[in-house]
């Protein structure tokens, strides 16, 4: 019985061959997987996606990921800081169309007027919105000590991929040197964590070298680490990043997308009760990206309310979407395509990951 996909979506617990199988499932079989996935959505998590509002601040990094259209290797990338000022209006654009939540992004730094600004800037959004909007970081590798800092001034989620749980593949994708490298990746998950963070992880699909074992490998993972929310999204190649290079050796876009979206409802049926986000770089494939996501087991979406004129030099990846678009706009653009997909708006709700709580307990 288990060689069947229904077999194996009877057990309760999936081992890694049972996820390989799943993943190689053709478009009849998958549709029995996405079916599975969205009832356990809505049974678990409700028919409701949450707004986070995503302000990506800088594109200023000092790292070099061997992937990423803003390393700090491409001297071909203008680059540009927000003022506090320009972030504080974005804050307060979110809390008064009521999205709960913002997301605060930018490429990595760890000196210490960054460290400093940062806390200045969650205690003043906390202020501005009478402490009504929940905020979320993704400001990459940073010490115990600053996440500490950030999060009794704020900030109650952080995101940090981990890219690839292999650190072999890992290893691959970046460059093996002080700045990078897998063990603090590791290291930083755990800290965050052990702050008290709702803790945020992912990966990316479709990525060079990348195989179906280090995928399930990957699913596997955010299960052991108990992880309370996931971001997964196809690996899109830039063209100014040393990866470029090995683009005819990617399955195709199409392919990429699928396999993204058999990794999201998998996670679905293995994680019931985590966030999943319906990531921006699945719209970069197909328009309607987002709201398949969602149909199939992901919860929360995060429309882009950075300044329009900044948005085109925050291009992680080519053919990044929405990049003309006004945060009225995408607000807007969002709530139609989440009630396409079938769900309701979670406004004004912060919308944490029930996961989070349940793990708190133990
Ligand atoms: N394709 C897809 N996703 C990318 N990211 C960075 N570069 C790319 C790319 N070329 C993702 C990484 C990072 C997140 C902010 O964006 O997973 O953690
Ligand atoms: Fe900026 Fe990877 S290139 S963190």
């Amino acid at each position: 019985m288990k060689n069947t996909v229904t077999g194996i979506l009877a057990h309760d617990e999936l081992l890694k061959e049972d996820i390989i199988q799943l993943l190689k499932t053709d478009v009849k079989e998958r549709n029995i997987i996405y079916q599975k996935s969205s009832e356990i959505k809505e049974q678990y998590v409700g028919k409701k996606a949450y707004y986070r509002g995503l302000i990506e601040f800088s594109n200023i990094c000092y790292k070099d990921c061997l992937y990423c259209g803003i390393r700090a290797g491409n001297k071909k990338q203008e680059r540009y800081n927000l003022t506090d000022e320009d972030i504080l209006k974005a804050a307060k654009f979110a809390h008064e169309n009521k999205f709960g939540s913002i997301v605060l992004q930018s490429g990595e730094r760890e000196d210490k007027e960054f460290i400093n600004r940062i806390d200045n800037l969650l205690k003043k959004i906390k202020q501005i919105s009478n402490n009504e909007l929940g905020i979320t970081i993704s400001l990459g590798e940073q010490t115990e000590e600053t996440y500490k800092r950030w999060f009794e001034s704020g900030a109650h989620r952080y995101l940090l991929r981990i890219e690839s749980s292999s650190k072999e593949l890992f290893e691959k994708i970046h460059p093996v040197n002080k700045k990078h490298s897998f063990e603090r990746r590791l290291e930083c998950l755990y800290a965050l964590q052990e702050v008290g963070y709702q803790t945020g992880t992912g990966v990316m699909v479709g990525l060079p070298f990348q195989t179906l074992e280090h995928l399930a490998d990957d699913l596997l993972f955010f299960k052991s680490f108990s992880i309370d929310m996931v971001g997964m999204g196809p690996y899109i190649e830039h063209q100014e990043t040393p990866l470029y290079e090995f683009r005819n050796t990617l399955l195709p876009l199409n392919e990429r997308f699928n396999l993204t979206l058999k990794m999201i409802a998998i996670l679905r049926i293995m994680m019931k009760d985590i966030n999943i986000a319906s990531a921006t770089a699945l719209q970069a494939i197909d328009p309607a990206g987002r709201e398949k996501a969602i149909k199939i087991g992901a919860n929360v979406i995060m429309p882009n309310i950075t300044p329009t004129i900044h948005r085109t030099n925050y291009q992680l990846y080519e053919n990044k979407p929405c990049i003309d678009e006004s945060a009225d706009d995408c607000g807007n653009c969002m709530e139609a395509r989440i009630h396409l997909a079938g769900d309701e708006v979670g406004f004004g709700e912060w919308g944490d990951s029930k996961h989070y709580y349940k793990r708190q307990k133990i």
